[in-house]
């Protein structure tokens, strides 16, 4: 049979990043719902958060309302100011540049690695002046960034290192968590995350004192709310019991989450990554990828649009990569060096459907289509 028709008659639903909600979900958002606990107020977001520092391996994590939140408090506790300059990778969602942008300080964007798509070591290093007072590295799509020369350079130097895992829960280097080897970690539970909680995020740091200091700053800068009232400026920051409840019956499916990511890159790798026509993701040795997302790098623009002209007629979604930061209207000055790896990946890399409401088979189905273009 033509491999056209073939397609044509085992039409189904692809998902690009969809969030997997099930029953076990349903049951204890409406468990928290009986029990009353929907607002801030309520036992469940301690709970989600030792749950979730078991997971990251961690004493404490402190949750807060979203990803960008959490990148936002990391800065703030952190002290970084106005006149500090913050280095950050031009592959990266807008959020990561908000952040700096919302504490006053000056973003210094700067490339990413031609093949592991994350903070370009050298980049880094070379940007660094006597007004560096952080660098934030985005593990990007689950990848891992080489964060043995990246805390052993910003520890020489006296730079914090805040974590972008937002994209990375559940990706190992040597053993161990991202998010928990640099001064602060910051994950995101946002609806097309590897699990969600609708919209949240989570906070884990070295020093326990910093996140003392985060659980006062997003209760209103009053957690107590004794009468001695606010001292300083605060923030409503943090998660509602509704969310950690999702959030929670998510973590309990985590490791079949995981499995499933990873089964759906090993398939794209395979039928894909060895075709020579495109290119995945690579990563440093020590590293086990989440691989929250599976994205290929084709060889130009024009093949680009072919691959993704063609998974439009068979209904399958598919994303560009992030258009890199120092392109945005507001962040053209911060450019620091070339950042042509950045620029590559928006022109010829797609984000290929990952979401676990798909199965092997759908996601076999997807390389089938995409390898017609090349037929
Ligand atoms: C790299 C990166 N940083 C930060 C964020 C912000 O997270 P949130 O959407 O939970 O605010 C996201 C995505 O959502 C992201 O992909």
């Amino acid at each position: 049979m033509p491999l056209n028709i073939k397609m044509s008659n085992m039409k189904k639903t692809v998902h690009l990043d969809a969030p997997d909600i099930g029953s076990i979900e349903k049951e204890q958002i409406c468990a928290a719902i009986d029990r009353g606990y929907v607002s801030t107020f309520g036992p469940l977001v301690n709970e989600f958060e030792c749950r979730f520092s078991k997971l990251v391996g961690v004493e404490r994590a402190v949750a807060v309302q979203s990803g960008t939140a959490a990148l936002h408090m990391a800065l703030h506790v952190l002290g970084i100011k106005e006149g500090d300059e913050v280095i950050l990778p031009s592959a990266t969602f807008a959020a990561t540049l908000h952040a700096v942008l919302y504490v006053k300080a000056t973003p210094v964007i700067v490339d990413v690695d031609r093949d592991t798509w994350c903070l370009s070591v050298d980049a880094f290093k070379a940007a660094i002046t006597p007004k560096t007072k952080a660098v934030i590295p985005v593990h990007l799509y689950g990848n891992a960034c080489d964060m043995q020369a990246i805390t052993s350079i910003a520890g020489s130097k006296g730079i914090f290192v805040v974590e972008d895992a937002t994209e990375s829960l559940g990706t190992l280097i040597s053993g161990r968590h991202l998010g928990t080897l640099g001064d602060i970690g910051c994950y995101s539970f946002n609806g097309n995350k590897l699990m969600t909680t609708g919209s949240g995020g989570m906070m884990v740091a070295r020093s326990s004192a910093v996140l003392d200091r985060v659980v006062y700053l997003i209760n209103q800068a009053n957690p107590r709310q004794d009468r001695q009232g606010h001292q300083e400026v605060g923030f409503n920051y943090r998660m509602p019991n509704l969310n950690a409840a999702l959030g929670m019956a998510q973590l309990s499916r985590f490791n079949g989450f995981m499995a499933l990511k990873k089964a759906f890159h090993q398939i794209y790798e395979t039928q894909l990554g060895k075709s020579g026509w495109c290119v995945l993701q690579k990563s440093y040795p020590d590293v086990e990828p989440s691989w929250w997302f599976t994205a290929v790098l084709l060889k130009n623009a024009a093949q680009l649009l072919q691959v993704q002209e063609h998974l439009k007629q068979f209904e399958i979604p598919c994303r560009g990569i992030f258009k890199p930061l120092h392109t945005f209207p507001y962040a053209r000055a911060f450019q620091r060096g070339s950042c042509d790896h950045a620029q590559m990946l928006y022109e010829r890399g797609l984000c290929l459907p990952s979401s676990t409401l798909n199965t092997e088979e759908s996601i076999d189905h997807v390389c089938a289509v995409i390898k017609k273009v090349f037929a």
